[in-house]
């Protein structure tokens, strides 16, 4: 049994907060070592719905009053709207001297495709608001869960470290993505953990016109809400052990 609790959360939310700034928009923000604290605390509070409109979504007339009020599920857009239109204007005058995903979005904002500009001023301030708020919180929090899983778990640890560090002693000249690829035990380590604590615990998707699957009528409009979370703990597809034990599967060779 572990006897000391320490925070991972906050260093690993604002790692990926860093690494997004970085390989996303060509920012040295330097997050970890001398952050601009009003950024670090709108970032790290950025998906905390206040409790009233957490209550408002029980109810059948919160699309309503979400129009009317234009309520935010996220806290803080005003912020990183114009914090995305800073680097939009910084990039249109200086490239970062690299092809991260800015420069490909203002790549397609000089392209046009029948006439139309593939991507507006609008639209790539709207995309990098996404990457900032769905990336760093999303990763950050599976970093946690992983980090309490490997506690748990040191023999899976120290497998995970002896295959990283033979890998990184045989890489050669092969490009990060390729390399990180080729981890295949990391990637069940990934997918394991990904499938106990997933921190996207269902898909929304909207029905577009009424159809019938399985003998079930969806009608046209309604929201079709797809539990992962009960999906990825239904013993119909997984054995017991997976389900009482996280990182079991690792041990089952499946
Ligand atoms: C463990 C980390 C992550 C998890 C579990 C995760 C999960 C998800 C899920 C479930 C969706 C919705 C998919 C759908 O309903 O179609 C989504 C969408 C999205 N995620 Fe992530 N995500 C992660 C990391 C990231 C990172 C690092 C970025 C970018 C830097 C990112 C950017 C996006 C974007 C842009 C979308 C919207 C895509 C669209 O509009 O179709 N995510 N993510």
């Amino acid at each position: 049994m572990l006897e000391k609790s320490i925070d991972v959360l906050s260093p690993f939310r604002l790692f990926t907060l860093d690494i997004i700034l970085r390989a996303g928009f060509g920012l040295d923000a330097q997050v970890q070592t001398d952050p601009d604290p009003e950024m670090v605390e709108k970032a790290l509070t950025v998906l905390e719905t206040p409790v009233y409109v957490r209550a408002m979504t029980m109810f059948p007339f919160y699309k309503q009053v979400k129009e009317f009020f234009d309520v935010d599920l996220s806290q803080h857009s005003p912020y990183f709207i114009a914090l995305s239109k800073s680097i939009l204007e910084k990039r249109k005058i200086s490239s970062s001297g690299r092809r991260d995903l800015f420069q490909l979005m203002l790549e397609a904002r000089d392209e046009t495709a029948e006439g139309t500009q593939k991507l507006t001023d609008e639209e790539i301030v709207a995309q990098s608001v996404l990457f900032l708020i769905a990336g760093s919180e999303t990763s950050g929090t599976t970093m946690t869960f992983f980090a309490f899983y490997l506690a748990h778990h040191p023999d899976v640890q120290e497998k995970l470290l002896c295959e990283i560090d033979h890998a990184i002693r045989s890489r050669g000249d092969a490009p990060i993505g390729e390399f990180v690829q080729s981890l295949q035990y990391l990637d069940r380590v990934v997918s394991e953990g990904l499938r106990h604590s997933s921190v996207a615990f269902g898909n929304v998707r909207q029905c577009m016109e009424t159809c019938v699957i399985n003998g079930v009528e969806f009608p046209e409009g309604v929201s079709v809400n797809i539990p992962a979370y009960a999906i990825h703990r239904d013993p119909d597809f997984w054995p017991e052990v997976i389900l009482t034990v996280p990182l079991s599967v690792l041990e089952l060779n499946l």
